[in-house]
């Protein structure tokens, strides 16, 4: 179990202007933030960062919409941090996520879920390391 986890608030949330209020949530949910950046995935970035669903029906759609407008990325700290987090977001379809959560309160879709969440510790790690050097957390 560790305690790092990595997010990403998608395209949706940041032209809907969600960022504020979710980030301002995931810190007075006792996270601490280790690492945090606004960037822009190209096509390519988008594909390999979610190359584990290149099989997927939906892999095209989402490495798309991945790449169509900025996100913010960030490593997050806090005990049990994976599944803490992957609680506060909600389930991947909105429709399905609780009362309260991230998704509930700001995804759009399935496919437009406002916030990525790593589903592992070993992925946390992939995935902030995808994103940050060691130089930019802190
Ligand atoms: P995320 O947690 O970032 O990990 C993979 C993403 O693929 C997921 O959130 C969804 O945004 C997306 N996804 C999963 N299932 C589907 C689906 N059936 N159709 C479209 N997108 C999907």
């Amino acid at each position: 179990m560790s305690n790092r986890t990595f997010t990403m608030i998608k395209p949706d949330a940041m032209k809907n202007g969600h960022a504020g209020a979710i980030l301002d949530r995931i810190i007075k949910e006792g996270f601490r933030v280790v690492a945090l950046k606004q960037t822009k995935l190209s096509a390519e970035k988008a594909g390999e960062f979610y190359a584990v669903h290149k099989e997927r029906p939906f892999y095209g759609e989402l490495v798309e919409f991945m790449s169509s407008g900025v996100i913010v990325a960030a490593i997050l700290e806090k005990e049990n941090a994976v599944a803490a987090f992957r609680e506060l977001i909600g389930a991947t379809n909105p429709a399905q996520a609780a009362e309260g959560t991230i998704r509930k309160l700001y995804a759009t879709s399935l496919g437009e879920n406002a916030v990525h969440g790593s589903d592992s510790d070993a992925n946390a790690q992939i995935e902030g390391s995808f994103f940050f050097s060691g130089l930019e957390q802190f």
